[in-house]
């Protein structure tokens, strides 16, 4: 779309509200746009969009659609040509503020401010009639919008009969979110419900009780309850198992695209799961009528205190305060404390018997894996994740990337995430391939253990915000989310504790205190990863030989065995064309990445790699507490295994089930620790695959691009 008034006819959408009036198919509907927001675009454009809509849809359907707009004037048989007899309906109407319009709209503002003056005058005299089809023609690139409603398909397991992870259907139309109202003290401050380390909270009998009670009423609910704890689980395994499919414009019925829906893989990984936790805490709190009920965090990056990072007890049998249900059979006993959560972990070298280490080792390995995952992703896709937009497809090998469509990217949050689901879950059991509930996407929800080890992964999207740079060059970069409006309005849809389903958007879950929680200060352990050092590089390191590895075969197939591989990367200085909607001001705040692109990972396999740079001496027995490791990237099976099948709309792969998946490495810290300080100098970059869990030829993985990128 080259016009440059765009993101400002987005914004106008955006503002829409709900009008009451019901609509008949014979309805010609008129959409109305405020002038505020579209004289950037050429006349002649709009008129080439000046459509009447014949609704051929169902009523029911159309109403739904039209909840959509502020202001869909009702004009039965009209053609809306003349545009003034318009105006008088949307007089009332509210101008967006300039400053709201962020992200890629850098163009449209410098030509609005141009023509600020004219655009004043015409503000309230022009009037734009669009159709529905022309706008949704018009954008390339939208938020999803994803909602439980309409198209789900059962969710294929490895074993078995495919799930059934679809939703109950409201009972009355879904709603829009509201901030909570925060109760305050005298003085005014807001009183925030506080979420506390379980390793601390399984001390507290009160605490257990009540948490235990809860999941005990939610558990009790029937099947057709959206609050119980089956449709609770339900909603993890139907996002995150693509039941359902992208939405492209807004609303809980907008017209669906053919692509499947996925929550990881992407910046939705962390909005999604902290507005899932909400409304799951919500839930809970109202079933034991205690507004203050907060859940619990597992605060398993906490090498400080020797219970956080072991499975808390208060999940485990014989606990001695009744804890029935918190327990989930499908766990890996030999995880049970006193076994400490290891971020180096994987499965297929546990079983192998080469994960041997020591308490000490473990805690050092988590505490530099934690480094490399947060403290030095200093860029919002780096931490959260790439962009997830309408057509983006991480569901499967469905992404054909010379039509330009792109693959699912991990932020470093969501990697390290990964590694937890893999340990809890009952791996190397012959009698649970898929590995539940833990370790498989699909049934992960359905161990209340999940809800801890996400109100962690939650928690510490907060603390990455405060973490002073210590990445950068220049020293002074903060840590933001993104501000596109691609990020800020992608919607999603949730049960409340009242069984209505809320329509939420990304910027509403941005601010955790706003939702009226927070976190138990715990920076002391925080600040042990977030200021790590990691060994001294070694000198064989610092000298590292570059031009005796190969170069990855650009857009080719690039294999990763089992044993290390290392190539060689060319480097590049940075340009001012690099900062382009990177929200920094000059390149000396750019983050520098190494990117793997589109790794292709057998669908239903664990795997494991870490990569290392001027080291290709890494391999599997290499400690994570190196200057030379910079972060890792763990594979859960979503438990589906034929792809092929339940992606068959778009499916061009089918003769092998994969994840394809784009994963960044930030090296700034670690060139600086190799004393590399310029940008002619080219390394090296080593791929320690540390396995996937069956032995079969799909052991190895492919990717096909290596590339230095600045964020
Ligand atoms: Cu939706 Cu931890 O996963």
């Amino acid at each position: 779309m080259d016009v440059p008034g765009r993101v400002h006819y987005k914004a106008a959408i955006s503002r829409l509200l709900l009008p009451s009036s019901s609509l008949v198919p014979s309805d010609k509907l008129v959409i109305v746009i405020r002038a505020a927001d579209s004289p950037l675009l050429p006349q002649q454009r709009l008129r080439s969009l000046l459509k009447t809509v014949s609704w051929r849809s169902s009523p029911q359907h159309l109403t739904t659609t039209a909840h959509r707009f502020i202001n869909v004037l009702r004009i039965p048989n009209v053609m809306a040509t003349d545009m003034t007899t318009s105006v008088s309906s949307i007089g009332s109407l509210k101008r967006i503020p300039q400053s709201r319009l962020q992200g890629k709209e850098c163009l449209g503002r410098s030509s609005a401010s141009k023509t600020r003056q004219q655009l004043k005058w015409a503000l309230y005299t022009c009037a734009v009639v669009f159709c529905l089809q022309a706008l949704t023609e018009m954008v390339d690139a939208e938020p999803v919008l994803a909602s439980s409603l309409g198209f789900c398909k059962p969710v294929p397991v490895l074993k078995g009969a495919p799930l059934h992870c679809c939703l109950p259907a409201p009972r009355r139309f879904p709603i829009r979110f509201r901030f909570p109202r925060i109760p305050r003290t005298f003085s005014g401050r807001p009183i925030l419900r506080e979420r506390k380390p379980a390793h601390i909270l399984q001390n507290d009998p009160e605490y257990v009780r009540k948490y235990n009670l809860a999941y005990a009423r939610m558990k009790a609910l029937p099947d057709t309850d959206p609050r119980s704890f089956l449709n609770q689980w339900r909603v993890h395994c139907s996002f995150c198992n693509e039941a359902f499919r992208q939405r492209k414009t807004p609303g809980p019925l907008g017209p669906e695209t053919g692509v499947l829906l996925q929550v990881h893989y992407s910046w939705t990984f962390l909005p999604w799961h902290r507005m899932y936790l909400y409304y799951h805490e919500r839930i809970l709190a109202s079933l034991i009528n205690d507004p203050t009920f907060a859940l619990p965090f597992w605060n398993w990056d906490n090498q400080l205190d020797q219970d956080a990072a072991k499975m808390p007890a208060m999940f485990l049998p014989n606990f001695g305060i009744p804890n029935a249900a918190l327990f989930d059979e499908f766990r890996n006993s030999n995880h049970f404390p006193p076994k400490l959560l290891y971020l180096g972990y994987n499965s297929k070298l546990e079983a192998e018997g080469q994960q041997n280490l020591t308490d000490q080792q473990i805690k050092y390995e988590n505490l530099c894996v934690m480094y490399n995952q947060v403290t030095t992703k200093i860029s919002a896709r780096d931490f959260l994740g790439g962009p997830y937009v309408v057509g983006t497809d991480n569901s499967a090998a469905t992404v054909n990337v010379s039509a330009g469509e792109t693959p699912g990217e991990s932020g470093g949050m969501e990697s390290v995430h990964n590694v937890a689901h893999e340990w809890t879950g009952l791996i190397n059991d012959p009698d649970h391939p898929d590995n539940e509930d833990m370790g498989n996407f699909i049934y992960a929800a359905r161990d209340p253990i999940f809800y801890t080890h996400h109100s962690n992964v939650d928690r510490l999207w907060d603390v990455w915000k405060t973490i002073p740079d210590k990445v950068t060059k220049s020293g002074d970069r903060k840590r933001m989310d993104f501000m596109s409006r691609d990020f800020l309005d992608t919607e999603f849809t949730f049960f409340d504790e009242n069984q209505d389903m809320v329509i939420v958007k990304v910027r509403d879950s941005l601010d955790s205190s706003k939702l009226g929680y927070k976190y138990t200060d715990v920076s002391e352990s925080d600040n042990m990863w977030i200021y790590y050092e990691p060994l001294p590089a070694q000198e064989s390191s610092k000298t590292c030989n570059s031009s005796e590895y190969p170069a990855p075969v650009p857009s080719g197939y690039n294999y990763i065995g089992m044993d290390p591989v290392s190539f060689k990367l060319d480097r590049r200085a940075p340009t001012t064309k690099d900062c382009r909607d990177k929200g920094v001001k000059s390149v000396d705040q750019l983050q520098e990445d190494v990117v793997l692109e589109r790794v292709k990972i057998p669908h239903s396999e664990y795997a494991r790699f870490d990569v290392f740079i001027n080291y290709p001496a890494a391999n599997r027995r290499t400690r994570l507490y190196m200057s030379e490791f910079v972060g890792t990237f763990t594979h859960l099976p979503s438990g589906m295994v034929d792809m092929s099948k339940s992606v068959s709309e778009s499916a061009s792969e089918s003769d092998d089930k994969f994840r394809i998946v784009t994963i960044r490495y930030s090296v700034n810290a670690a060139l600086k620790r190799l004393g590399i300080t310029d940008y002619n100098t080219d390394i090296v970059v080593t791929i320690v695959s540390k396995g996937a869990r069956n032995s079969s030829p799909k052991t190895g993985f492919t990717f096909s691009n290596l590339k230095q990128d600045f964020q």
